[in-house]
C-alpha cells in the first residue's frame, strides 16, 4: 500500500510522522515543495497549480492515496484535486471545532493560527461560522513562521520576538486554546507555550487525519491482508527531486527528533 503525503515543505513532515505512528504498515512518499515555499503568500490560483503538479508525480509513482498534509494547500485547492484525480485525497484544516469544544469547560478564547492564505480563505471563514456561535475565535495569520521553520530556526530570540510583535494587539491571557492551522506550527510549541498561559492547550489535527487515512485506506480497500504486520517504508522529495544523501537524511531524522519532541507537549 503506497501513500502520497505532500506539503510546500518541511511542515507535513509533522502529519507523515503521526501516519507513521498511526499505520506503520503503508510505504510512504513524502514530497515537500521547498523550491516553491512559502505556498502562504501566494494566489489560490498558483498554490493550485504547484499542489496539481506535486499531485500528479504521486499518482505517477503509485500513491493509492493522497494526504494534503498543508491546511494552504487543501484550502485552495482540494475539491479541485478531487475532481480530477481518481484516488481518495484527505485533506487537513484547523481543528476549530474540537477547541470550540473544549472552551466549554475554560470559558475562554480560541486563536487559530495559520498562513495568510488559509486565513483569508473562504474554507476557515465556513469553518469558523459554524461552531463560532459565542464568537470566542479570533484568527491570526503568522506569514514568517513557515521561513523561519525552513531555516531551522525554531525558538531563537528572532521566532521570539516576532512572536509577539504579531500577537501585539491581543491579550494572550484570553486564550486557553490555540489551534495550529499550518502544519509549519508544529515546530514551534515550545515557542508557543513560553507566550501563552499555562494552561493552554494547542490543538493541531494531525492525529485526526492519520486516524482519517487509515479509515480511508480500510473503506477503499487499499489496505488489506497483505499488509496487515508490514514494516512500512518512507521516501523523501525535495520537490521531484529524491532525497539520498546522508546529511540529508540526518536533517529529516532531526526534523522527526524535534517532532517527536513537539509531539509530547
Ligand atoms: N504547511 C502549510 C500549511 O499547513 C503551509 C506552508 C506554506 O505557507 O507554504 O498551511
Amino acid at each position: 500500500m503506497k501513500i502520497g503525503i505532500f506539503d510546500s515543505g518541511i511542515g507535513g513532515l509533522s502529519v507523515l510522522h503521526q501516519a507513521m505512528i498511526t499505520m506503520p504498515e503503508a510505504d510512504y512518499i513524502f514530497y515537500a515543495d521547498v523550491d516553491n515555499v512559502p505556498y502562504g503568500e501566494k494566489t489560490k490560483e498558483e498554490v493550485r497549480k504547484l499542489v496539481d503538479h506535486a499531485v500528479g508525480f504521486l499518482v505517477d509513482k503509485g500513491c493509492q492515496a493522497i494526504v494534503l498534509a498543508c491546511n494552504t494547500a487543501t484550502s485552495a485547492a482540494i475539491s479541485y484535486l478531487r475532481d480530477k484525480y481518481k484516488l481518495p485525497i484527505i485533506g487537513i484544516e484547523p481543528a476549530v471545532k474540537p477547541a470550540v469544544e473544549h472552551t466549554s469547560e475554560s470559558g475562554r478564547r480560541v486563536m487559530v493560527v495559520s498562513t495568510p492564505v488559509t486565513a483569508r480563505g473562504e474554507k476557515l471563514k465556513k469553518l469558523v461560522d459554524k461552531y463560532d456561535d459565542k464568537h470566542i475565535v479570533d484568527v491570526v495569520a503568522l506569514p514568517k513562521l513557515v521561513r523561519f521553520a525552513q531555516d531551522d530556526d525554531f525558538n531563537s530570540k528572532n521566532v521570539q520576538e516576532y512572536l509577539k510583535s504579531q500577537f501585539e494587539s491581543y491579550n494572550l491571557n484570553d486564550y486557553s486554546e490555540l489551534v495550529l492551522g499550518c502544519t509549519h506550527f508544529n515546530y514551534f510549541k515550545d515557542s508557543f507555550e513560553k507566550l501563552f498561559p499555562d494552561d493552554l492547550e494547542m490543538v493541531d489535527g494531525n492525529t485526526g487525519v492519520a486516524n482519517n487515512l487509515k479509515n480511508t485506506v480500510i473503506k477503499n480497500g487499499i489496505f488489506t491482508e497483505a499488509d496487515k504486520g508490514k514494516k512500512g517504508t518512507v521516501e523523501y522529495y525535495y520537490s521531484d527531486r529524491k532525497m539520498e544523501s546522508p546529511a540529508e537524511m540526518e536533517h529529516i531524522k532531526k526534523l522527526h527528533e524535534r517532532l517527536e519532541r513537539m509531539r509530547q507537549i
